[in-house]
């Protein structure tokens, strides 16, 4: 949450900071500021709500010839979304500006002191201790003062300091927070919460630790531990993504250019790492031994929203084809409970961008009871890798909507090819069915590529039955209940719909006391293992006069004698149903938000990567 960037370098500093901003935006909405240094005076803007309010005011800061900055975009923690609470936060004397992601959980007790001391504080929020902390401290060395500054501060951060008495040098630290540097040797030094702000100037990032410092001026780099206080070596790492991934494309929202880009997404993912000949799955950032394996006896899967969704489907595989008890835990509830783990306990993570705090701080909670930690990750390099004994990287690039589409059906494409490789090393599975199993996972992505915009233009029309409804249901079956939790899931969050996804054989347990003539519910009734049951369940919808919507095998004249809208999807192997059907859950949400003017990319609340706990 809280996208930070800064640079220092031969370009005009305010539209690097704001289109660098832009590309952070998912990570919160609620304030925005740039501060820049030019001729040994800092000019801070900041402003209330979204970006776009920010860069209407500054019109005539966008050719100012300053070459360093800060720029900052808030997802709110302490002290309500306004202007004064707005980044960058400065010290008494206006020349030390900060801007923070995370939260100072000591801030209490250190703005008493600082207040006793004699500081006044301009804003409610945690960070505007940092910038007096860092005053207090300053005696002509910023990295000093930094670094005593948060040797001080409890909890977490990403921050970036400038001051006027250095003005060719930015200072930046990180714990527990996410923060990228991107080096050029013509075009200077990034930094950022995230590495798409960096992607039109370099492919050079380097990562950096927990309790790490970087000085960063236009030609150089240097990190500092901020435990030993000495140089820490890095290179940097060449990034494959490019700047084109994270725009628009032509699509009205990047949501929708997200649904569009998921064939593809699950091409890459696959991609080369099933052998069509014999069926082995190659995952070669797994590292894990043979031996590792055959010492298995359960798995846990943790993960926070739409990859715990992915994490229910998974648990239906793994323990199918694979024979391996799973156990699924979202990640908030997992650190609190009796963890029974061990060394024969194999914990994967899933988790789209690599940092939600939740799931961080679960995997380091297994790691300490002797667990060997996978993650099923989109974002390499991000902290969760670095941190387990292997990963399955997703090949989705960047997703920038809020609202997850591609890195959920990549999360399940990487999921299925796990399965298979357990499966495989286990003995559970013959090479035929894995070949057989891995040409469906292919094929799945070409059914989605096919049937997109049709599939799009039948939901637009059928939306416009239910865009008004206040509640929804939505229920599956089997390996389609995960399904539908994640098609609730994404209508509540982007067009503030109240909607319940459930298992359909526990609609008569309760939920069934909701349905009456205003109710609409989407069931998801494929023709698989469980269709009978999936039936009489949504029959018994029917005969409490609910409004169905259905989404079945093209083929299937039966669901039309029960509801008018039903959505024909094309026939797969059933195992990987899961993925063809999150298609059209995905864009009913995306149409009913649209219909009723939601913004789409940036649903109110919310943030992409929550890194707070
Ligand atoms: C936030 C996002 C969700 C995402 C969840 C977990 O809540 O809005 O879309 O599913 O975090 O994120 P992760 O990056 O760990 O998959």
């Amino acid at each position: 949450m809280c996208g930070i960037v800064g640079y220092v370098g031969r370009r005009r500093l305010v539209p690097v900071v704001l289109e660098g901003l832009k590309r952070l935006e998912y990570r919160g909405y609620d304030s925005a500021g740039i501060v820049y240094l030019q001729d040994g005076k800092l000019t801070k803007y900041r402003s209330e709500g979204k970006l776009q309010n920010l860069e209407s005011i500054m019109e005539e800061a966008i050719g100012a010839p300053a070459h360093i900055g800060l720029g900052h975009t808030r997802w709110a923690t302490h002290g309500a979304p306004t202007t004064e609470n707005a980044h960058p936060h400065s010290d008494c004397s206006g020349d030390i500006v900060v801007v923070h992601n995370g939260i100072i959980e000591n801030y209490h007790s250190l703005r008493n002191e600082l207040i006793e001391k004699g500081h006044h504080f301009a804003s409610e929020t945690d960070t505007e201790v940092l910038a007096h902390l860092i005053e207090e401290y300053l005696d002509g060395d910023l990295r000093a003062a930094v670094t005593k500054a948060l040797a001080r501060v409890e909890g977490s951060y990403a921050l970036g300091v400038l001051w006027t008495g250095m003005p060719e040098t930015l200072i930046a630290a990180r714990n527990h927070s996410p923060l990228v540097l991107g080096v050029h040797e013509e075009e200077g030094g990034f930094l950022a919460s995230d590495i798409p702000p960096l992607l039109p100037y370099t492919d050079q990032i380097i990562f950096l630790d927990d309790q790490e410092l970087v000085v960063l001026k236009s030609d150089s780099h240097i990190i500092y531990s901020l435990v030993t206080g000495e140089v820490v070596e890095k290179k940097a790492q060449t990034i494959s993504w490019n700047a084109g991934m994270a725009e628009k494309g032509g699509y009205k929202h990047f949501m929708l250019k997200e649904i569009y880009e998921q064939p593809q997404a699950i091409i890459d993912t696959v991609s080369g790492r099933i052998n069509p000949e014999n069926g082995s799955v190659t995952l070669s950032e797994m590292n894990l031994s043979d031996e590792d394996l055959a010492g298995i006896e359960r798995i846990f899967l943790v993960a926070c929203g739409t990859s715990w969704h992915a994490a229910l489907v998974a648990k239906y595989w793994i323990e199918r084809w694979a024979g391996i008890p799973v156990e699924v835990d979202i990640a908030s509830e997992f650190r609190y409970r009796t963890l029974l783990i061990d060394e024969k306990v194999l914990t994967i993570a899933i988790s789209q961008s690599g940092e939600t705090a939740d799931t961080l701080a679960g995997i380091r909670l297994a790691k300490e009871l002797g667990s060997k930690i996978v993650i099923i990750c989109n974002v390499v390099g991000s902290t969760m890798p670095r941190e387990a004994h292997g990963t399955v990287y997703t090949h989705a690039g960047p997703e920038i909507g809020v609202a997850s589409t591609k890195a959920f059906t990549s999360q399940l494409a990487a999921l299925f090819l796990f399965t298979l490789y357990l499966a495989e090393k286990k003995g559970t599975m013959e090479a035929g069915k894995r070949i057989e199993l891995g040409k469906e996972l292919i094929n799945v992505a070409r059914v989605i590529e096919e049937m997109l915009p049709i599939l799009q233009a039948e939901i637009k029309e059928l939306i416009e039955n239910y865009y008004d409804s206040r509640d929804f249901l939505f229920v599956g079956r089997g390996l389609n209940f995960p399904i539908a939790l994640e098609g609730a899931l994404k209508l509540k969050e982007i067009s503030y719909i109240h909607a319940e996804g459930y298992a359909s054989g526990e609609l008569k347990h309760g939920p069934i006391a909701l349905i009456d003539k205003d109710m609409p519910i989407l069931g998801l009734t494929p023709k698989d293992a469980v269709y009978q049951k999936s039936i009489s369940n949504v029959e018994e919808i029917k005969a409490r006069q609910g409004l169905l919507i259905l989404i079945g095998t093209e083929g299937d004249a039966h669901l039309k004698s029960i509801t008018d809208d039903v959505i024909y999807l094309p026939e797969i192997h059933e195992e990987l149903n899961p993925i063809l059907y999150t298609i059209p859950a995905q864009l009913l949400a995306y149409e009913i938000a649209s219909r009723r003017g939601c913004d789409v990319d940036q649903p109110r609340n919310l943030a992409k990567s929550v890194t707070v706990e």
